[in-house]
């Protein structure tokens, strides 16, 4: 078996997820390289997910009985540890959403309904990157169009990265927000945030992060990201659907409207007005998500005590090996950093003149399990002039193994096309 240094003891790891130990089609084992799509659940989760509807199913801050508050102290201490896995100062800066759609969408709303200084209008500027994700383009489109802002983007390089030559140009004092992704889930880059948050507190703009495909993976701290808003989910992290999560300063939390109106959030209400509870309650209107509250509690448990920077350590060595086995591929050509150094554990590639779908296929034939399309990165296709990729990501179970697999299924592509 292949031996890099960095790597987890996968062997006792790939313990804790059931699935892995899957067989598909025709005696076929699983290999799952579709992390930056969703992560596997590990039983440690699986369990907690059990115990909370067997043992402490109710609703949240409302009843007096039991079971009310058992559940409440669950949801209320999950919240304590996702502040505590990100380092915020507060665990009252923590929202809980239903993914890291709704977290951006919701930073856009705040926006779009807020007083001076922060409102957004048509004096004003909106400032993004080529290589975001769906997520965060169209909630921005959605402001602009509805306000008359401007919505600019940074481009990117040949080779993946962002261009950042104009950079001054780009965020000007006329930029409100500048939100953009920190690791790219089509390209796999890391991007420079030290470099955006200085211009964009320069001119006095706010930044949003989104995390993503970071908070999986590394050690995120938002003290020193130096953002205002930091969006991530949970199914990406061995937490379960449904969940995900939108940091924010506490002083900005204070003074931006809600977006959501209901249940949960509010002090008063009387018919003619109402009144708001103090955030996070106020960005969290109607019945959370509970259950998934405490399952991404208990992932964050998992996570932290394998540790951050050792489960970074494993990708970025599985990375390494992985691009200098693609290199083995003739016509494999990978879109986006062709180092480890700047990038995560997301590859995406293109085959000669191979469909990516065709590739999913064959590879799908063989156990694989990787996605192809354009990752809801549509733009970053359209710049590189293809219509698709096939991508392959790991993470803490993954293995040089399922590498060498990866790369012999695309042989085994290559022969079948031809
Ligand atoms: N955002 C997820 C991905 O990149 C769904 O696959």
């Amino acid at each position: 078996m292949t031996q890099l240094p960095g790597l987890l003891d996968t062997e006792a790891i790939r313990k804790d997820f059931p699935i892995l130990d899957r067989v598909l089609h025709d005696g076929k084992k699983l290999v799952y390289l579709d992390n930056a799509a969703t992560s596997q659940t590990p039983r440690q989760v699986i369990d907690v997910l059990s115990e909370y509807y067997e043992q402490h199913n109710a609703n949240v801050h409302r009843g007096v009985h039991v079971l009310a508050e058992e559940a409440t102290e669950l949801y209320e201490g999950a919240r304590d540890k996702v502040a505590a896995f990100i380092n915020a100062p507060s665990r009252d800066e923590v929202i809980f959403t239903k993914n890291a759609s709704e977290s951006l969408n919701l930073v856009a709303n705040m926006l779009g309904w807020a007083d001076e200084p922060y409102r957004v209008d048509a004096e004003t500027e909106i400032v993004i990157t080529e290589m975001e994700h769906h997520s965060n383009i169209v909630p921005w489109q959605l402001l602009a169009q509805r306000t008359g802002a401007k919505l600019k983007w940074f481009g990117l390089t040949d080779d993946g990265r962002l261009d950042l030559s104009r950079i001054d140009e780009v965020i000007t004092p006329k930029t409100k927000i500048v939100s953009f992704v920190l690791v790219s889930n089509i390209l796999g880059t890391f991007n420079p945030v030290e470099a955006i948050v200085r211009r964009a507190q320069e001119v006095g703009a706010l930044v949003l992060i989104d995390a993503s495909q970071a908070a999986p993976h590394m050690v995120l701290d938002v003290q020193a990201l130096q953002a205002d808003f930091v969006a991530f989910t949970g199914h990406k992290m061995c937490g379960p659907t449904g969940i995900g999560v939108l940091w924010g300063r506490q002083e900005l939390l204070e003074d931006l409207p809600p977006f959501l109106g209901g249940g949960e959030m509010i002090e008063t209400v009387s018919m003619s007005s109402s009144t708001y509870a103090p955030a996070p309650h106020k960005f969290e209107a109607g019945t959370p998500p509970i259950a998934q509250a405490v399952g991404l509690g208990a992932a964050v448990d998992y996570l932290t005590a394998i540790g951050m920077d050792r489960i970074a350590a494993h990708e970025h060595a599985l990375t390494e090996y992985a691009i200098q086995r693609f290199r083995d591929v003739p016509d494999l050509r990978i879109i986006g950093p062709t180092t480890a150094e700047d990038r995560g554990a997301a590859i995406s590639f293109t085959l000669g003149d191979i469909h990516p779908h065709d590739v999913g296929q064959v590879l799908d034939e063989q156990g694989i399990a990787v996605r192809v399309g354009h990752h809801c990165a549509r733009p970053v296709c359209l710049r590189y002039g293809i219509p698709a990729t096939t991508r392959a990501s790991f993470y803490l179970y993954s293995t040089p193994a399922e590498v060498d697999a990866l790369v012999d299924g695309l042989e085994h592509v290559r022969n079948f096309f031809g």
